[in-house]
């Protein structure tokens, strides 16, 4: 069996292409390398090269962007399956490269799809990343209204430094609650639309063609490779490389606000897992681990790791786009297909770290954030 992985050489890709290959699949990587994440181009390859640099045995490496329906048409000839994950990531950075962020995540599925829908092809499963970013705010509980869906908070309540969701009937603070899928999507920025586009499309059209088709909803990813040089996303590394250069993370709001953070090798496992079992076939999963870590406790735990001494700079800045709590409900995907997150925070950020410590930290923080400031999109 041959699958595609588009965005195969990446953070997730790499890993994933990995596991697959030990697991029998011939790969076939599709990969733009994105300068703003593949600062080191290659890197993340390494397991999956000879030494004479070309590609081990099952595996295959083709250059190629997802927009492009031609470098698209031939990734797909001979293969038994297409794992979707190449992708613009970063929130705040799509709240000005729109079309950037639209014509890459929303556009390159669409000529996925359109190539799957149109042509002679042997694909029998689509797995299509996408992310918890759709659901804008997390579930929530009002002490009087019960569960509810707490819409983007109000700027005037962030500008007295009142973090915290409202109940949307009564006004009162919600305390966050674990989402399952059935919250209501409320994507509250460019790149959550995008996420929210890519996998409604790969499901309606995996439906229509009879592609068996899955959508993960991926949680806040964490590991090594994580590109320590994209200042746009992943909280983890981008505080890794603060401390790295002795310099103190910097968080936005008061840092209480929670993320679930799951290791890259769990988003593996339950990629595997929707790719072999029928089971997963026409739905959306979360993943992630079903437990809140605070910013704030993120930063502390990093620099505690990476024997720095330095407390975190709290801003009290709300960037914009950004959700408050955020958690997931995984029974869904541990009762569908078995998924069981195997590594702890605690433990797992080893694993980011031991990599970074080997890596020249780039950062680019200080860069971005005034790129976000001077466009009014951190305030
Ligand atoms: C977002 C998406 C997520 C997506 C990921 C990839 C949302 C809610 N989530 O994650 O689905 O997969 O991007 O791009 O949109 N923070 C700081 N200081 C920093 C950087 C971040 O305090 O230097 C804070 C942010 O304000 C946020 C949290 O850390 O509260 C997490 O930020 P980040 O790692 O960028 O991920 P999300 O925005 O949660």
């Amino acid at each position: 069996m041959k699958i595609l992985v588009t965005g195969g050489a990446g953070f997730v890709g790499s890993f994933l292409c990995e596991n697959l290959h030990k697991s029998g699949y011939d790969i076939r990587i599709f990969d733009n390398y994105e300068p703003q994440v593949h600062a080191a181009s290659h890197g993340n390859l390494g397991n999956l090269l000879q030494p004479n640099g070309l590609p081990i045995k099952g595996v295959e490496i083709v250059y190629g962007d997802t927009r492009s329906p031609t470098q698209l048409e031939a990734a797909l000839k001979d293969v038994d399956a297409v794992v979707h994950l190449a992708a613009q990531v970063g929130v705040g950075q799509s709240m000005y490269e729109i079309h950037r962020y639209v014509d890459h995540n929303t556009v390159g599925t669409a000529v996925l799809l359109e190539l799957l829908a149109s042509r002679k092809h042997n694909v029998k499963k689509v797995v299509v990343a996408s992310s918890m970013s759709i659901y804008g705010e997390g579930g929530a509980r009002c002490s009087h209204c019960g569960d509810v869906t707490p819409t983007l908070r109000e700027a005037e309540q962030m500008k007295l430094g009142d973090w915290e969701v409202r109940c949307p009937s009564c006004n009162r603070t919600a305390s966050p609650i674990p989402t399952n899928e059935l919250k209501p999507v409320l994507p509250t920025s460019i790149y959550a639309i995008s996420k929210r586009d890519q996998e409604e499309m790969c499901l309606v059209v995996g439906r229509a063609y009879d592609i068996p088709s899955v959508a993960l909803r991926f949680f806040n990813i964490y590991g090594p490779r994580q590109s320590l040089g994209n200042p746009y996303t992943g909280v983890a590394a981008i505080f890794s490389s603060r401390l790295l250069n002795d310099r103190a993370p910097v968080v936005f709001e008061d840092g209480n606000q929670t993320r679930d953070f799951v290791h890259v090798t769990d988003i593996v496992q339950a990629i595997s897992l929707a790719l072999a079992k029928d089971e997963a076939n026409g739905q959306v999963f979360n993943v992630g681990t079903g437990r809140p870590t605070s910013i704030k406790d993120v930063a502390n735990l990093l620099a505690r790791k990476l024997r720095r001494d330095i407390a975190p700079q709290i801003e009290n800045k709300f960037r914009e786009g950004d959700v408050r709590h955020c958690y997931a409900d995984i029974s869904k995907i541990q009762r569908y297909l078995g998924y069981k997150p195997a590594v702890e925070l605690e433990t797992g950020i080893d694993d980011l770290i031991a990599w970074a410590e080997d890596q020249q930290a780039e950062d680019r923080f200080d860069l971005a954030a005034a790129e976000l400031a001077k466009r009014g999109l951190a305030r």
